[in-house]
């Protein structure tokens, strides 16, 4: 069975793109965050969309660049006092939950993510108390208060195996807040789930005839698609993944080019890791100024190196997690954080 929920209408402004910066402020910029992050005993931990200096600058530094679920782990493990985490605001939540005695910050409170706007704590608490006899598995895109209401947390690194393990100890799930990640997960693993009806504002934007318009123009390439864009982008998929998954089959795919369908701050680590591939973007709708988000996330975008400069300026960028919150959505995450290391432990003893 697989029900549908109505949609929250989400209707918020994107935020103003920061000023373009010309190389020499850019430089000025990094040396004077290379200095901050010693001089406060703190690391850097950037998600694969936010933009390219950034990434470096987490690499540079000896902090870190990786998806939702890595970039936890990692803040958890390292002995810094404060993380920085360059990404969006469930990331910090996350990374605070997680690791309560640090201090996180970020280079803006104010990047936040449809999905997580998309799924109001009361009405998905309301609906959840509707289906006493349902699982309530979230994604990690939602807020600390969702997190907290939920059963599990997940990743799309990991959801598929969750739901897998869900499903064949015959629990029916309640699943949020992304419909299309939901619909796939359902597809992949035949769970029984009702689907909160959220989406994300940037793979939404990947459309059918347009990415069949791309295969036309490179039919050698292979099409990688991250599963929140919509179901007939991800039925011309010659692989679905999460950010990591995708990377790991940019190398490993024998084809030499890639046309991507994910943000395309994600083109650097890509790159990175397949040096020889041709990494081609999938149309969005629209083109230009008409399309939206144009395949990058305007809240990543936030994290301009501007921005990052006057992190330790003021005190309105820590994150700070209601503690009986954080206590509650603590049980959700770690379950998360042990099932993947359990699962990477059984890779490794067969290895
Ligand atoms: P990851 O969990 O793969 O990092 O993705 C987060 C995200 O926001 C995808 O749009
Ligand atoms: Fe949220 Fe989409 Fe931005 Fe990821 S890319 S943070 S899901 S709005």
């Amino acid at each position: 069975m697989n029900e549908l929920l109505t949609t929250i209408e989400i209707d918020v402004p994107f935020p103003k793109p920061p000023e373009v910066l010309s190389e020499e402020q850019k430089h000025l910029h990094v040396a004077n965050i290379k200095q901050l992050l010693v001089q406060h005993n703190a690391v850097l931990i950037a998600h694969y969309y936010t933009d390219p200096e950034i990434q470096a600058l987490a690499e540079e530094t000896g902090g870190f660049v990786g998806d939702s679920l890595e970039m936890a782990k990692f803040g958890a493990k390292h002995p810094a006092d404060t993380i920085i985490i360059a990404g969006v605001k469930f990331m910090g939540e996350t990374a605070k939950i997680l690791s309560p005695e640090k201090r996180i910050l970020m280079p803006t409170l104010e990047a936040t993510c449809s999905l997580d706007l998309g799924c109001p704590i009361e009405p998905f608490s309301a609906f959840c108390d509707q289906h006493p006899d349902r699982e309530v598995v979230v994604y990690a895109n939602t807020s600390a208060a969702v997190k907290a209401r939920a059963d599990w947390v997940v990743t799309s690194s990991i959801a598929v195996d969750v739901l897998e393990h869900l499903a064949e100890q015959g629990k029916k799930i309640i699943w949020g807040p992304d419909k299309h990640l939901g619909r796939y997960i359902q597809q992949k693993t035949g769970a029984d789930m009702l689907l909160w009806q959220g989406a994300c504002i940037v793979h939404d934007e990947f459309k059918y005839q347009g990415l069949q318009n791309a295969i036309k123009m490179y039919p050698k390439a292979a099409v990688l698609v991250h599963p929140e864009s919509p179901e007939k982008v991800v039925a011309l998929a010659d692989f679905v993944g999460s950010t990591s998954q995708l990377i790991k089959a940019a190398n490993e795919l024998p084809h030499k080019q890639m046309i991507v369908a994910t943000d395309k701050g994600i083109f650097y680590k890509m790159q990175q890791k397949a040096p020889d591939k041709e990494l081609i973007i999938a149309p969005t709708a629209g083109e230009g100024a008409t399309c939206r988000s144009c395949a990058h996330c305007p809240w990543m975008k936030m994290n301009a190196l501007q921005v990052l400069s006057e992190v330790f300026d003021g005190d309105d960028k820590e994150i700070f997690v209601d503690p009986h919150l954080a206590e509650k959505a603590m049980i959700p995450l770690q379950k998360m954080v042990n099932f993947a290391s359990d699962i990477q432990a059984s890779v490794n003893s067969n290895i």
